[in-house]
């Protein structure tokens, strides 16, 4: 695939060939994440936690997602960028998540968009897809709701909240969702979930049974050692060896080593 599209993504489901997909929130990141091959790149909300330090996705603003995704969008030259719309953007009706993704679109270049829930927002998916925005739908454990939740454990393990997951990922497609991310479930569940529908899902914490992975960057290169939940695989110890650059720094500009003779005009 020379540009992936959302067409790309359903005919790799169709294929068995499984989509990677990482976040990132800012153009040097977005760079490297794009020429190393991902398919998807999600502008998350988790940029709230990542980015600005917060406990929870909740404070981000529309124009901050914009920010984070418009300098994503000018990194990329291959992969689909999907944007989170952000909470408080899209909850109080359809016309204004369709403005929000509206803006979304037009000030960020961003090629899709990402809500959490199911049938709660039903009305809102269809108004965004009529406009011609396609959609990406997130179910399971949603992070924009963990004040209903109470904490960020496994969602779904009790039948009823099993059943409702199956029911709104089949809605979902039925409005015309490109893909649905799944968080936090178990592997079973997940992996049923994806044997009923035909777009992809792409999972995180939900095991190898679906159609894609999704990690939010910062973790899973190892810049933050105390988020250490069991479904993240960490590919490099970035917390450490950033720590030990930068002392030596510190160190080298004390002692006077750097700048040496060549380091100077
Ligand atoms: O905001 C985010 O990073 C996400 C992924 C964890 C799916 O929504
Ligand atoms: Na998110």
């Amino acid at each position: 695939y020379k540009r992936i599209t959302t067409k790309s993504l359903i005919e790799m489901k169709s294929n068995g060939e499984k989509i990677s997909m990482l976040t990132a929130y800012d153009y040097t990141m977005a760079k490297i994440v794009d020429t190393a091959g991902i398919d998807v790149i999600l502008v998350g909300d988790s940029a709230s936690n990542v980015m600005a330090g917060h406990e929870t996705t909740l404070p981000i603003t529309l124009d901050q997602m914009i920010y984070h995704a418009s300098s994503v969008v000018r990194a990329v030259e291959r992969a689909l960028v999907v944007v989170d719309l952000p909470f408080g953007s899209y909850q109080s009706d359809s016309k204004e998540a369709l403005r929000s993704s509206i803006r979304i679109m037009k000030e960020s270049g961003g090629h899709a968009v990402k809500l959490e829930g199911g049938k709660e927002i039903k009305e809102s998916i269809k108004k965004i897809l009529n406009a011609g925005i396609p959609v990406m739908g997130h179910l399971g454990l949603t992070p924009q709701s963990i004040y209903k939740f109470g904490t960020y454990t496994v969602r779904a393990k009790e039948e009823q909240e099993a059943e409702k997951l199956i029911e709104d990922a089949i809605l979902l497609e039925k409005l015309g969702c490109f893909a649905i991310v799944i968080e936090k479930v178990p592997a079973n569940l997940a992996e049923k979930v994806a044997k009923s529908i035909s777009i992809p899902v792409i999972g995180i914490g939900a095991g190898g049974g679906v159609d894609g992975q999704v990690l939010v960057i910062h973790d899973m290169l190892g810049m933050n050692n105390e988020f250490s939940p069991r479904f993240l695989r960490r590919y490099m110890n970035l917390y450490e060896g950033m720590t030990k650059a930068i002392s030596q720094y510190v160190e080298d500009v004390k002692s006077e080593d750097f700048p040496n003779e060549k380091e100077q005009y």
